[in-house]
């Protein structure tokens, strides 16, 4: 009875320590809180999906090694301004939205370049998530979408509850087949998150991870120690049920036995080892602030565990409370749309061409698109090509990965495609 009281007041005080690092706090807590005071089945849902997450646990952990399926994830980026123009303020650019999409794809699948190096003490527990990523292709109706989402809000900034109660409900795509992602500035209250999400359970009007336009993507309008596109990595934890890895309590458990035992939240960049045999049992390679389910700064989290794998892959599998995403056509391309090239008036050049080549517009792309590369059976390769902008307004693209041969190139804007042909020699 003692040890059950002295632990309550242990986790009171650490909630409390929230409140000593404003800046960094997380909307994850605030909104499990509103969804248990406000909805009394969510807490019963919560405790199926902890057994079916516990069990699917046990059964992946002698399958460390084997490789798992990719999961694809469509994602629709709303971005809430208040009537900048595109690439201004709040109202952020495709480059920057584009960015963020790569940043994760990079983190979850362990292709970040910042990541632990293989003699590093938590190199065995790093692991691929194995999870990608797309910028919508195919909207809820089954037209073409860029997958970006602008809208208006008539705010310069926005509190939780105009967020939870009017913007996030108006604009949400189907939660069953998008993972929403809103990007606002953020204000009252709110002013100092740098984002929030939902667990799995969320109500349908409202589930998705919301990112400050400052912490989104890593290029644009960002703004460092967050500005490497992390709050997102850290924030699609939470949606795919991840914890803090310090549990949100003094020594508390993230429920993921290979995270290390963490006493709190850390914070800016630790040296490695950070709080070594701490009263709360990490060992002598201290606490795993590394990880992106930490708070430190974007630069410094830099990984997942197979543990924290397993959790979130437990919601993707069949069964799963969001399984159904693995199954959208969100990230798939729609047939039969318009061509209508004079209007789009793309040129690419030189053609043929070697490692790469340019995409330009008479209108320099002041407009949302999407550029689908299909190789010569109309097999999608986009994933081995890269895009980025150049002051000019063209679009640099490296296809050096590429194989020799003809390709089509696809440019999408507003329901209307132009595709042209591509050579490639070496
Ligand atoms: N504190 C953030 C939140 O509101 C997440 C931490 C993100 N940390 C970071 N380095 N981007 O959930
Ligand atoms: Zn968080
Ligand atoms: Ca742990």
């Amino acid at each position: 009875m003692k040890k059950t009281l002295f632990a309550f007041i242990v986790s009171m005080t650490s909630l409390s320590s929230f409140a000593q690092h404003p800046a960094n706090h997380c909307g994850a807590e605030y909104i499990s809180q509103q969804l248990i005071a406000n909805n009394p089945e969510f807490v019963k849902t919560q405790n199926q999906l902890e057994e079916f997450t516990r069990n699917f646990v046990e059964q992946q952990q002698n399958a460390k090694k084997t490789r798992a399926t990719v999961y694809k994830i469509p994602i629709v980026v709303h971005v809430i301004h208040n009537g900048e123009s595109i690439g201004s303020g709040a109202n952020v650019s495709v480059a920057q939205i584009n960015s963020q999409i790569a940043v994760l794809n990079k983190d979850y699948r362990l292709l970040n370049t910042d990541s632990l190096k293989k003699t590093h003490a938590f190199w065995p527990v790093t692991d691929d998530c194995e999870i990608t990523f797309c910028l919508a292709s195919l909207d809820p109706s089954g037209k073409f979408t860029t997958g970006i989402d602008r809208v208006n809000g008539g705010q310069a900034s926005y509190d939780y509850p105009e967020l939870e109660t009017s913007i996030k409900p108006s604009t949400i795509w189907d939660h069953t087949k998008y993972l929403n992602m809103w990007v606002c500035k953020f204000g009252g209250s709110a002013s100092t998150l740098l984002g929030y999400a939902t667990p799995p359970g969320a109500s349908a009007t409202n589930d998705g991870v919301v990112i400050g336009t400052t912490n989104f993507g890593n290029v644009g309008n960002v703004v460092a120690p967050y500005h490497k596109g992390r709050t997102a990595t850290h924030e699609i934890g939470h949606f795919f049920n991840l914890r803090h890895i310090w549990g949100d309590a003094l020594c508390g458990d993230d429920l993921v036995s290979d995270t290390a035992p963490a006493e709190q939240d850390n914070y800016g960049c630790p040296s490695f080892p950070y709080n070594a045999n701490s009263s709360c049992g990490s060992n002598a390679n201290g606490e795993m602030f590394m990880n992106y389910m930490d708070y430190t700064d974007d630069a410094c989290m830099v990984m997942f565990t197979t543990g924290q794998k397993n959790r979130m892959r437990a919601t993707l599998t069949s069964g799963g409370s969001r399984s159904s995403l693995t199954s959208s056509l969100g990230c798939t391309w729609p047939v039969g749309i318009t061509e209508l090239s004079s209007e789009l008036n793309v040129s690419i050049f030189p053609n043929p061409s070697i490692d790469y080549f340019y995409i330009s517009n008479t209108a320099g792309f002041g407009y949302d698109f999407s550029i689908q590369l299909l190789n010569s059976i109309g097999q999608d390769v986009s994933s081995q090509i890269s895009a980025s902008k150049e002051n000019s307004g063209r679009y640099y693209i490296n296809s050096s990965a590429l194989a020799n041969g003809t390709y089509f190139v696809k440019v999408y804007s507003n329901s209307k495609s132009i595709t042209k042909s591509l050579t490639i020699i070496k």
